[in-house]
């Protein structure tokens, strides 16, 4: 039996790049696959367009697996309870969330006016909240538990030039999984953030992918996104991972032994932080 034999999965921004890539391998793991796109530009503009979320939906059922589309926009409330709404309909549940929808306005602070602000926050950060509550709530509901993956990306937890508002919003998506990991443990629903790296519409641009094309194929993040959904992944709730190129690794937010000052009620003059700053921060 393949490993998501009767699970119903969703896959936002599903269309085209990684998306595609996790639909397709979800499918072909024996899940029933939500393919939602709202089929707009690289940057989220212009009105949209069924096309590649249809295609997607026509290359799953190509391969003899089952598959619905969904056009919304994972940035508002109603389309995300709209995508959970499209599961429940065609398939009579969700146990799979792949939250992954995403645009780039990339501009350094100076220059970062607030139209290149708010779609990409509204984007990737609140349409995380928005698909993801209702997921998690009907997950809850079914008490069968459930997976939620959300997509991170090393410019927000490691920096990247010229992408505050990017950074920002993966920076957010990660605190959001990390507090849902700890919230959904009692329900069974677990929770896992990608930093992924591919060679897609997104980063085509960006100096040096052009030569990795052969390296960087999105489906080599896919697998990785088949094996947490399935029963293989239970015990990494929380759990965030780097993925592309063939190599997988496991990225954490660490704190140093540091140093801990207990004479003067533990309060430390500035020149004193100086003298001990190499014990602080961590080696290397
Ligand atoms: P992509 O541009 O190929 O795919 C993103 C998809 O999201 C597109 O099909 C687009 O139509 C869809 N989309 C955009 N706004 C939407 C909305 N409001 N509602 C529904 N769908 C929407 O890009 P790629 O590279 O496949 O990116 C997928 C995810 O991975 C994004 O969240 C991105 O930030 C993240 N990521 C990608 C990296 C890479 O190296 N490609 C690196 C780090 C993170």
């Amino acid at each position: 039996m393949a490993l998501l034999t009767g699970k119903v999965a969703l896959v936002t921004g599903a269309g085209g790049g990684l998306g595609r890539c996790h639909a397709l391998a979800l499918a072909k793991e024996g899940a029933q696959v939500v393919v939602n796109d709202l089929g707009g530009a690289r940057d989220g503009s212009g009105t949209g367009a069924h096309s590649p979320a249809d295609k997607v939906v026509d290359e799953i059922a190509a391969l003899g697996g089952k598959a619905v589309a969904n056009y919304d926009s994972v940035a508002s409330v109603e389309g995300g309870e709209r995508m959970v709404k499209a599961a429940v309909d065609a398939f009579g549940k969700l146990d799979i969330c792949v939250n992954n929808a995403g645009i780039l306005r990339d501009k350094t602070l100076a220059k970062l006016t607030e139209d290149l602000w708010d779609p990409v926050v509204d984007v990737h950060l609140k349409g995380t909240y928005c698909v993801t509550r209702p997921a998690y709530n009907h997950m809850r509901e079914r008490g069968q538990g459930g997976v939620i993956i959300n997509t991170s990306s090393t410019s927000g937890l490691n920096g990247n030039f010229g992408q505050t508002n990017y950074g920002a919003a993966k920076a957010g998506i990660w605190g959001f999984s990390r507090c849902l990991a700890i919230e959904g443990q009692k329900a069974g629903i677990r929770v896992y953030i990608l930093a992924p790296v591919a060679l897609t519409r997104l980063t085509a641009d960006l100096a040096g992918m052009g030569e990795m094309k052969d390296k960087l194929d999105p489906a080599l993040v896919s697998p990785l996104v088949v094996y947490l959904a399935s029963e293989l992944a239970k015990d990494q709730t929380g759990t965030t991972f780097f993925v592309g190129g063939g190599r997988i690794a496991e990225m954490r937010m660490v704190t140093a032994k540091g140093v801990t000052k207990t004479d003067d009620g533990g309060l430390w003059t500035p020149e004193e932080i100086a003298a001990r700053m190499s014990e602080i921060v961590l080696p290397g």
